[in-house]
This record gives C-alpha cells, sequence and structure tokens, in this order.
C-alpha cells in the first residue's frame, strides 16, 4: 500500500538518537545499575495542589469533551499570565490550548507554512522541529552556531540565511540542547530581521522559567512582534507535568482561530480535568518554579563542577533548564561511539548531540533529571570514564 510523500520528512536521524534511551530504560527495568540521563523529563512529582485539582475535577464529573480550543477560564489564566510579565495587550482570543507545548509547535507549523516556504532554524535545534516543520511541507534551513561561541547568536549568518522564499524563524528560547539563553540584543537582532522581512517568529519557550544566571525576555514583547509571534510554552518542565500533556500557543486572534481547526480535527481539545489543573498550576506558579529553578541549577553546578575534572572533557555550563552539553572531541570518539561505550563501560545513558544538528556534532547531552546523589554518581563515572579511554588511548 502507499503512504503519502510526508512519511519521508518526519522520519529522520533524530529518530535513532533515541536508541540509547531505549537500552538505558530496557537495562534499568532489568535491575541493572544504570543512571538514565538521556531525557528531559524531570524526575519530581507533579505538585499536590495541581494533582489535587485534577482529582477533584474529575470526581465532579468533568469527564466529558471540552472546548475544543480551551476553557475560557484556562485561556485567560495564560493570557493574563503572559500579558502582566512582559506588559503586552492579551485576551483569551489570543490562546489556544494545546496538547504539550509539541502539538503548539506542530499547530503552528501547519498554520503558517507550505510547500515552498523555508524556516530558519538556530542549529542546534530540539529534535522534533525538523518533522514538524517537515510535515507542513516547508524546507528547514539551520544556522549553524559554534560551541566556541558558547552557542551565541551569529546574527550575520541568520541576515544572510533569508531568502524571498523564508517565512519564520523557528526557535527555542532557552535552547534545548545548549541551554542558552538569547540576550536582549541578540532577541533585538532577530526581532529586526523578521520586521524588516515581514517573517513570523515561533518561539518555544517551554524552559523560560528555568533560567538561572540573566534576565529571560520573551520576544513576543518587542516592538513590532506581538503580531508576529507565536509563542509557544507548556507546563511540561517548569511544573513537573511532561505525562499530562498540556500547553498552549499564544499569537494573534486569526491565527487562533486557525488553530482552533486544526485542534478540532487533531486532538478536539484537551480533558477537562487537565485544563482545570493547568489553572491551578499557574496560580501556584511563582512558588513551583523557583523551587524546581533552585534544585535544577544545584544540580547543574554539582554536574558541572565534576565533570569539569576531566582533562578530555569540556563542559558547557548552561544558563537554563535541565540539559548540559559536553564537549567530547579531544577523546578522539564521536559523539555516538563515547555515548554507547560510556552506557556499556558504566551504565550511564547520554544522548549523542549530533541529533540537534551539526553544530552539536562532537558533543552528548546529559539531562540533570536524577537526585542529587545520582548526579553525582554518574559524573564520577565519566570523569573515570574518560580518564580509561585517555590512558588506553595514550598506551596504543
Ligand atoms: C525545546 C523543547 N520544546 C518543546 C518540548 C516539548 O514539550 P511538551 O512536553 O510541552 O510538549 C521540549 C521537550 O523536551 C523541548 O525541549
Amino acid at each position: 500500500m502507499r503512504f503519502s510523500s510526508r512519511v519521508d520528512h518526519i522520519g529522520g536521524g533524530a529518530v535513532a538518537a533515541w536508541d540509547i534511551h531505549n537500552a538505558a530504560q530496557a537495562a534499568k527495568r532489568r535491575g541493572e545499575d544504570v543512571i538514565v540521563l538521556s531525557v528531559g523529563d524531570p524526575d519530581f512529582s507533579t505538585p499536590a495542589a495541581i494533582t489535587d485539582t485534577a482529582i477533584a475535577a474529575l470526581t465532579a464529573g468533568d469527564t466529558h469533551y471540552s472546548e475544543v480550543s480551551g476553557r475560557l477560564n484556562l485561556r485567560t489564566s495564560v493570557a493574563d499570565w503572559h500579558a502582566k510579565r512582559w506588559n503586552v495587550p492579551l485576551d483569551a482570543d489570543n490562546v489556544m490550548i494545546a496538547a504539550g507545548a509539541q502539538n503548539g509547535l506542530f499547530t503552528a507549523a501547519q498554520c503558517l507554512f507550505q510547500p515552498g516556504d523555508e524556516v530558519i532554524v538556530l542549529d542546534p535545534a530540539y529534535l522534533t522541529y525538523e518533522a514538524s516543520i517537515g510535515a507542513s511541507g516547508a524546507k528547514m534551513v539551520r544556522v549553524r552556531l559554534k560551541s566556541e561561541e558558547g552557542f551565541a547568536l551569529d546574527s550575520e549568518a541568520l541576515a544572510k540565511a533569508i531568502t524571498p522564499k523564508t517565512r519564520a524563524f523557528f526557535i527555542a528560547n532557552p535552547n534545548n540542547p545548549t541551554g542558552s539563553v538569547l540576550s536582549v540584543n541578540e532577541l533585538h537582532a532577530i526581532a529586526n530581521l523578521a520586521v524588516k522581512h515581514d517573517l513570523w517568529v515561533v518561539s518555544d519557550e517551554v524552559y523560560a522559567d528555568l533560567v538561572f544566571d540573566q534576565a529571560f525576555v520573551s520576544i513576543s514583547s518587542l516592538p513590532g512582534m506581538l503580531e508576529r509571534t507565536v509563542t509557544v510554552g507548556s507546563l511540561s518542565k517548569s511544573h513537573a507535568m511532561t505525562g499530562w500533556r498540556i500547553g498552549w500557543m499564544i499569537g494573534p486572534k486569526d491565527l487562533i482561530a486557525h488553530a482552533g481547526n486544526i485542534a478540532l480535527c487533531a486532538i478536539y481539545g484537551v480533558p477537562g480535568f487537565i485544563q482545570e489543573a493547568a489553572v491551578t498550576a499557574l496560580a501556584e506558579s511563582e512558588s513551583i518554579v523557583s523551587e524546581m529553578r533552585t534544585i535544577y541549577r544545584r544540580r547543574r553546578d554539582t554536574l558541572c563542577d565534576i565533570v569539569e575534572q576531566a582533562a578530555t572533557l569540556r563542559v558547557l555550563r548552561p544558563a537554563s533548564g535541565m540539559f548540559a552539553l559536553i564537549d567530547i572531541r579531544r577523546t578522539g570518539m564521536t559523539a555516538n561511539e563515547f555515548s554507547w561505550a560510556l552506557f556499556r563501560a558504566k551504565g550511564v545513558s547520554v544522548l549523542d548531540a549530533t541529533a540537534f544538528g551539526l553544530a552539536s556534532e562532537g558533543h552528548v547531552r546529559v539531562a540533570f533529571t536524577v537526585s542529587d546523589e545520582a548526579l553525582e554518581e554518574a559524573g564520577r563515572r565519566i570523569v573515570a570514564f574518560a580518564a580509561e579511554i585517555n590512558s588506553s588511548a595514550a598506551v596504543a
């Protein structure tokens, strides 16, 4: 039987990147001594106030179809939360509730892009962007950033990548896998290009609440940007709610109406009890995210302080999020070889960051989504492994 040519745009290298993670999960299930640092799923339980709201809603019978684009109370909460934070005018009709940020990213791409369009991403780029953009028929164009420059924005390269076919910048700020956060100057450079060339900006801000070391600014708040920005967010990372599948798209009202039509034929709305829980999550956001941020920051320092001791490894201390990149090029191995050899020798699973793009070739991504003790142990194993391969290379 025949498939649509679209299927050719939704597979690819990113899928194979998870092999090591799947192998690590299987080893863990068999009871082996494995520390899984290959996925960004917080190890915390969802805070009780959120879970209690969902349970109460379920018990009260909130088990029916819900509004397809999201309930008014949640859309209003998201609009108010973003509007207050960034001093921009928004109401509920600027918001669509999505089944996680990923659903928002996919929906945005479907509404904005078509075959023949080009969409610019910063490389390294989050794994799903290629398929999310590819499924719309558009071509993803990568602007490669440099590890040696801390993966900072190269605004000249960004400007050069623009062609008459360019429709949008599709960016994660903060970034996964680098953890870097765009500065206000960098955001202005992107915004100026977007306004000059009349481009959309899809701004994936799922890690916005987990910024440690610098100010975070949403590009939607810069002059001329609100009408051309789709801000995508979720509660997955900041509120330990990955499995709930709850997020949003914030954008111009006509775009949100189109997005609602996609929701109608794609997911038919997010469950009501989850939306009620999300209202509680946003109401209690300040205390929840400040606690998460403190923990991730401490874990980042724990891991980076240990890995820094390895002579052949260079750890890039991230400014945000739950991942660090380690540059392993001085070991003489590829990142794929390093990841599998580390896993087999020491039972620590990390992700070959080449999956995010060639800019992060020779790097592995380490998630700090395990306890401090497990993270310390993993750090020690990584350092020991690097020393062992270093000495066997010296002997050989
Ligand atoms: C940059 C980025 N965007 C989007 C997502 C997807 O988030 P969600 O669970 O809200 O769909 C992730 C998850 O890892 C991510 O890292």
